[in-house]
């Protein structure tokens, strides 16, 4: 059997700036032989066994190209050698026999037909190629890398890499590791493309437009919102305490629920409403931007006062909106109306509080949360206690003693020790001796009263 030719189709070593690409350096021409035949015969040698291993079978370069000097007449069957003596003897004999002979063919690869890994080996000096970072996350249309430090000389050439070979790119930014302490927020630099932050981003069938540069977003928490979510009845009231721009928030009140939604941060408050409003969820959703601690004091007796509208149904897209109001049109069945049997909503059945650096430390504003004003039945509204579904950080990687640490820390933040209902469940690692955990528990009865 013949043995594999070898055909070196490497980029060219990159002698370029570091500060920009430049892509005029990636040039090379391969003059490789080739069979002559006529059309007929080419299925003939692509099959052939003698010609094993010395065929063309670059990734992206055809095989069978029409002849230069006969275009309707023969067909060059590409070989991968540039020499006739590393041909093995027995594909020599063949093409012999079997082919109107061999001529030179040249092939030109450039900077588009290389893989971003194949050029990340040329542009990095030897001691960096291994781990190269070649991968990214993407946000809407910015893809975001964190680049150690030892790669940081290379950051535009990797950010126009990533750049020119991913379609869907159009900004590129390297996350710094400092964060805006309170409203978690990435500082971040332009390596690449467009200055352009504000994105449109899909998870769970929502749309979620916001500005990557100044608000909180992280799609690794994609599984996270979509546990909670399907935790929720559709006609419940969900209170998110730290709403970010509404991953939690929307997809709640598109099922159905009714959500009270706030941030701190202006900007997330802002793409918030924005977010709720292109959801088609307005009716459902009120939004506020007051620090957590208030936000948790007073929310229960002002949905008291004011309440949500009854469950109507799931939200439905613009286009099932549409579509249904013209079914309906069609065969003269009144639109749907809210159902006046059903009871505007009061009570929230859930919190969610996802701080994981100090959500524990908010817990102390529960105490005394329904102690508001004793005349008007806030204490019977609340005859099943809401839950909460509190997001933390320890750093015990033992699961039995992770739920020791964060229950010790909870009950003493409550003054109380929890009661019913209480689970665990592990996010994610976010470190190698870290792990966020979400602990889900029914506020205990005497903590909402205060006493
Ligand atoms: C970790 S993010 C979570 C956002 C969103 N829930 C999510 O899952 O993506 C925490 C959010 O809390 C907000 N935040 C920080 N401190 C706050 C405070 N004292 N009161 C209310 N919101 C706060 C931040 O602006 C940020 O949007």
């Amino acid at each position: 059997m013949s043995s594999r030719v070898f055909l070196d189709a490497s980029p060219p070593s990159y002698q370029g700036p570091k500060d920009r690409l430049d892509k005029s350096a990636f040039h090379k021409t391969l003059t490789v032989l080739s069979a002559r035949v006529p059309p007929n015969k080419t299925g003939q040698l692509l099959k052939a066994r003698e010609l094993k291993g010395a065929l063309m079978d670059l990734p992206k370069i055809r095989s069978v190209v029409s002849d230069p000097e006969n275009p309707n007449g023969s067909r060059l069957v590409l070989l991968r050698t540039v020499k006739y003596s590393e041909l093995p003897p027995v594909a020599q004999e063949y093409l012999g026999k079997e082919t109107q002979g061999l001529v030179n063919h040249e092939i030109k690869l450039d900077y588009d037909y290389w893989s971003t890994d194949d050029i990340l080996q040329t542009i990095l000096p030897g001691q960096l190629r291994e781990g190269a970072p070649s991968g990214f996350a993407m946000t809407g249309h910015i893809a975001h890398v964190n680049l150690l430090e030892e790669y940081l000389p290379y950051k535009y050439l990797i950010g126009q890499l990533i750049l020119d070979k991913n379609k869907k790119v159009r900004t590129v930014v390297n996350k710094l590791d400092s964060i805006h302490a309170q409203f978690r927020v990435f500082e971040m630099e332009l390596i690449a493309g467009d200055p352009d932050y504000i994105v449109e981003h899909h998870e769970s069938d929502c749309r979620f437009t916001f500005d990557f540069s100044q608000v909180y977003w992280n799609s690794r928490l994609h599984t996270e919102h979509e546990r909670l979510v399907r935790m929720f009845e559709p006609d419940d009231v969900v209170a998110d305490v730290f709403a970010g721009v509404g991953p939690f928030a929307i997809p709640s009140a598109r099922k159905g629920c009714a959500v009270l939604a706030n941030d701190l941060n202006p900007a997330s408050h802002k793409y918030l409403e924005k977010n709720v409003a292109d959801n088609g969820v307005s009716d459902r959703v009120r939004t506020f931007c007051e620090d957590g601690r208030e936000f948790i004091q007073t929310i229960a007796k002002q949905l008291h006062d004011d309440p949500l509208p009854p469950f109507n149904g799931p939200a439905l897209s613009r286009t099932r909106r549409e579509k249904e109001r013209r079914r309906a049109r069609l065969q003269h069945i009144a639109d749907a109306t809210p159902n006046p049997v059903a009871k505007s909503r009061k009570r929230i059945c859930h919190f969610i509080m996802n701080l994981p650096d100090t959500a524990i430390l908010f817990l102390n504003a529960f105490r005394g949360m329904l102690k508001a004003d004793e005349d008007d039945n806030l204490l019977d509204t609340y005859e099943v206690m809401p839950m909460i579904h509190c997001h933390c950080f320890t750093r015990e990687m033992d699961p039995e003693k992770a739920e020791v640490d964060i229950r010790k820390r909870v009950e003493e933040q409550l003054g109380a020790p929890l009661e019913e209902d209480v689970t665990f469940h592990l996010v994610r690692s976010v470190a190698p001796n870290k792990e966020m955990y979400c602990i889900s528990f029914r506020l205990p009865r005497a903590v909402g009263i205060g006493r």
